[in-house]
């Protein structure tokens, strides 16, 4: 790649972690393309980056094809696809598409936007990075007939879902696209002081937002592991299908996580829920 510009397209860039990455990755040689909600905050980073920005709501799956074709009407070749934009979330509360909130923000919409560029990202022959959390593995446990845990949500039980489908959907594209030079993977970014939790009441809001939030590491910080993801190459840095538990750390997740009827099936739901086929 040597003298061509990188495309890097970064979802829940206007905040916390992908905020962080952003401003580390600006500069010579990336074109950085942000994504994210709030106008006002999505505007000011990428004023300061020197990026190119777009707005979508999540909540909203119009917005995210409404993203897919501005960005791929805009970007020639996509290197790399952060999926970063997340959170928890109290609830369970339904979106005007019908789906619960931490599933569609978390899952549902980064998967349909990924299908949207699927194209351009295999012609680039991409890396589409996951930002996942160990909560997948404290939390998750999916239930296959109520993926949207709507007969048993708790804001930590739907988050940990969330994030294992974020490690099942890495998997899955591995499975489908590696051979046709797509690479995935999922990663924990830490357990960061950002703006994580502030929809919630309890006990996260408590750790991030209260007095043990000094005792978390730094979005700064936070934004170097994705920065890792992003920068470094597959194959090399990283492997494709994995989940790392930091940069240079395979660790466990939950092991639904290495059921491949798992990874199938909740795939396939997925796609049933959108009405779409890869
Ligand atoms: N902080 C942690 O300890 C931790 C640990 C493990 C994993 N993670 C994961 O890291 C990722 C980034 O989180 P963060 O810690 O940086 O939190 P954050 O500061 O709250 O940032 C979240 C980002 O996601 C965006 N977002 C939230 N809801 C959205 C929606 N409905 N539609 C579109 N974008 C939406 C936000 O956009 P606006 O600001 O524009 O609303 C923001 O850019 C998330 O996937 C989170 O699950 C965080």
């Amino acid at each position: 790649m040597m003298g061509a510009e990188r495309t890097i397209v970064i979802t829940g860039a206007s905040d916390g972690i992908g905020a962080a990455a952003a401003r580390q990755l600006a500069g010579a040689g990336v074109r950085l393309v942000l994504v994210g909600r709030s106008p006002q905050k999505t505007k000011a980073v990428a004023e300061e980056t020197g990026a190119e920005y777009h707005l979508a709501d999540f909540t909203r799956l119009d917005e995210v094809r409404l993203l897919a074709e501005a960005i791929g009407s805009s970007c020639e070749r996509i290197d790399v696809l952060a999926n970063n934009a997340g959170g928890m979330f109290s609830g369970p509360t339904a979106t005007p598409d019908g789906f619960e909130k931490t599933f569609q923000v978390n899952h549902l919409a980064p998967f349909l936007l990924t299908h949207l560029l699927l194209g351009t990202l295999l012609e680039s022959r991409a890396s589409v990075v996951n930002t996942s959390s160990i909560g997948a593995r404290l939390f998750g446990g999916i239930d296959l007939e109520d993926l949207e845990d709507w007969r048993s949500f708790t804001p930590s039980k739907a988050y940990g879902d969330a994030k294992l489908a974020n490690i099942l959907f890495a998997k899955g594209l591995h499975d489908r696209f590696h051979e046709r030079g797509l690479s995935s993977v999922a990663f924990h970014p830490g357990t960061v002081a950002t703006n994580f939790a502030s929809d919630t009441d309890g006990y996260f809001r408590r750790i991030y937002h209260g007095a043990l939030k000094r005792f978390l590491i730094s979005p700064e910080r936070g934004g170097r592991r994705l920065r890792y993801f992003i920068e470094g190459a597959p194959g090399e840095a990283w492997a494709s299908g994995e989940y790392r538990v930091s940069p240079r750390r395979r660790g466990r997740t939950h092991r639904q996580a290495y059921d491949p009827v798992v990874v199938r099936e909740h795939w396939r739901r997925s796609e049933e829920m959108l009405g779409i086929r890869w």
